[in-house]
């Protein structure tokens, strides 16, 4: 049965979508089967993996309020191990259309039920929030992945993130873990960068990965092309850290 991973930080910008991008398709072309769900309106995560967002009838709204199953939103990707359910702009409106649903932060794990045995990882990318959209994931997953960005404040807002974990885990989801931590755009001439660094390892210890992403320009270009970095540029930098977390979050799987 496929593990399903959420990649969330309330914060925006610290690497989300990135990592949800790269690391799956780093983990696809080891030959796992591997799907994105994307839960964020914004729909970077489907355009990043080459689908063209704009008259998409299919997406993850449907699944969410009209119950179209999963299955049926789901596309190919360039890479044969992976796949996107992918999101569109009109993913805003679910929050207030969900009001009154009956069971509704159980929407997305229900949705997911029949698919599972389909994928070995199944990771969900969240918007920069704690809404709705962002409990569902959490009642929908095994296990929480934090990127935090090697910035001021990093640690911001954090306590609020593991709170609702814990709320979730209290009420809706006891079996929801932390799969681990993982610091982004890394720069080793920085000072800034390593004590960040070393504030994250003092927070949350051995959860936090050996690998870290450095930052990369070439991770932030891939997506214009609608690629992971890894067809887009195999020899970046960007790519061999989004590799190595890879083999290392098998590693911790097995
Ligand atoms: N390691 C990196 N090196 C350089 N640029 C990066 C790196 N990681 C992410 N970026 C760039 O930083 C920006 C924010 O990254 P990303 O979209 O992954 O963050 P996010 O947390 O998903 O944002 P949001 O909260 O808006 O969903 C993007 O332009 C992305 O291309
Ligand atoms: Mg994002």
């Amino acid at each position: 049965m496929g593990r399903v991973i959420v990649i969330a930080n309330q914060k925006g910008g610290v690497g989300k979508t990135t990592t949800a991008i790269n690391l799956a398709a780093s983990i696809a072309v080891m030959e796992r089967r591997v799907l994105i769900i994307d839960t964020d309106p914004q729909s970077n995560a489907s355009s990043g993996v080459g689908i063209d967002v704009g008259n998409l009838k299919n997406t993850i709204y449907e699944v969410l309020i009209n119950n179209q199953p999963l299955e049926d939103i789901i596309q190919k990707s360039l890479l044969p191990y992976l796949f996107i359910a992918p999101a569109h702009p009109r993913l805003v409106g679910a929050e207030i259309e969900m009001v009154n649903m009956l069971a509704r932060e159980h929407k997305l794990r229900q949705a997911l039920e029949p698919i599972l045995d389909d994928y070995d990882y199944i990771f969900i990318d969240c918007p920069p929030s704690l809404n709705m959209l962002t409990v569902n994931s959490f009642t929908a997953a095994d296990s929480v992945l934090i990127p935090i960005q090697c910035e001021y404040f990093a640690l911001e807002g954090l306590t609020q993130l593991l709170n609702t974990i814990h709320l979730v885990q209290k009420s809706l989801n006891r079996k929801l873990d932390i799969e681990g931590v993982l610091l982004t755009m890394y720069d080793g001439r920085l000072n800034l960068s390593r004590m960040v660094m070393e504030e994250v390892k003092q927070y949350f210890g051995e959860k936090v990965y050996k690998t870290v992403i450095n930052r990369n320009v070439r991770l932030g270009e891939a997506p214009s092309y609608g690629q992971p970095v890894l067809t887009f540029d195999i020899n970046s930098m960007g790519a061999k850290n989004y590799l190595q977390l890879a083999e290392e979050f098998l590693k911790n799987d097995a």
